[in-house]
């Protein structure tokens, strides 16, 4: 190869390397479909990445519309030309500069199913609507996957931990969890299952008492927007064994025979000395019966 050659190869090989680099092709990543709890937010995961180098937030533009018409604005950072059915009930939550599109829909209605496409807009030069990646929106008036976990027996005295946990799409206003035990200090934990989804848990550690027997034990889900859920259990506390009502008077039998034991052995021994001292002549009987003895000498 020539040294010209050379040159030429170098070149092209730079020109694949760079074109393999800023030649990414328009493209979103979204979730297709995603429920929704009615009143209650729900943020619609997104990502994208457009051709040519990363730009700043302030050469990118971002708008939301339906599938349907692409006029029909849901989001856009004008809101005179959102739809008045979305007006203020839109936020973008990701930052276009991070190709990240996510968007929230507070207060959210029956009839907010979408489908919903992102579009990107690199003002005075480009646009996309990404109408192969929209999202549908499932409205429902339940929450889904409300538990609270059943014990069988609880231990007096032994500590023993609950959860309550609700699966939901709102994870910029996750639903608070309290409980009705007092006092009660649980650990919060949000966790992202995917697809959208998330579950808020608390863990509640109690230590069951006497008194806790046959109460109940409530968890009360608060969403985002009004929405509240409660689950009960009953608590059943097992007493803990104690002995003590057995053990008291048993001691007490006890000692009093051990008692009574001691006494009679110091008593039969002081009897047993007398009778000794009696029969060896020592004591007043034995006196008296020697000086009987004398008196009858002295006759
Ligand atoms: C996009 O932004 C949202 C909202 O700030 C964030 O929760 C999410 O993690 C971001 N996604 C990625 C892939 O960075």
């Amino acid at each position: 190869m020539s040294s010209h050659g050379r040159v030429l190869f170098r070149w092209i090989c730079l020109q694949v390397i760079f074109a393999s680099v800023l030649s990414e092709d328009w493209e979103a990543n979204v979730v297709p479909e995603i429920k929704a709890l009615t009143t209650s937010c729900v943020v619609l995961p997104c990502t994208f990445k457009y051709p040519g180098a990363q730009l700043p937030d302030s050469r990118l533009r971002a708008i939301w519309h339906t599938k349907e018409k692409q006029d029909q604005i849901i989001y856009h950072e004008d809101r005179t030309r959102v739809i008045d059915n979305f007006k203020d009930r839109t936020t973008l939550l990701g930052r276009l500069s991070e190709k990240n599109c996510t968007l929230e829909i507070d207060k959210v209605r029956n009839h907010d199913n979408g489908p919903f496409c992102f579009r990107a807009e690199i003002p005075q030069k480009d646009q996309y609507s990404f109408l192969k990646s929209c999202v549908t929106v499932k409205p429902t008036d339940e929450p889904e996957n409300l538990q609270l976990d059943k014990k069988e027996f609880l231990e007096e005295g032994e500590p023993v931990s609950f959860r309550c946990s609700v699966k939901h799409t709102c994870p910029s206003h996750p639903p608070t969890i309290t409980w009705s035990y007092p006092n009660s200090n649980p650990t919060v934990n949000h966790r992202d299952i995917s697809n959208g989804n998330w579950e808020a848990e608390s863990l509640l550690t109690l230590i069951p008492k006497e008194k806790d027997a046959h109460t109940f034990l409530t968890c009360t889900i608060k969403f985002h927007g009004g929405q509240t859920r409660t689950i009960t259990t009953r608590l059943y506390v097992k007493r803990k064994e104690n002995y003590l009502h057995i053990i008291i008077p048993v001691a007490a039998a006890l000692g009093t025979a051990l008692l009574f034991g001691v006494m009679c052995f110091f008593m039969s021994k002081k009897y047993k000395s007398q009778i000794q001292e009696l029969q060896s002549g020592n004591g007043f009987l034995g006196r008296m019966s020697r000086m009987s003895q004398r008196f009858r000498s002295v006759d």
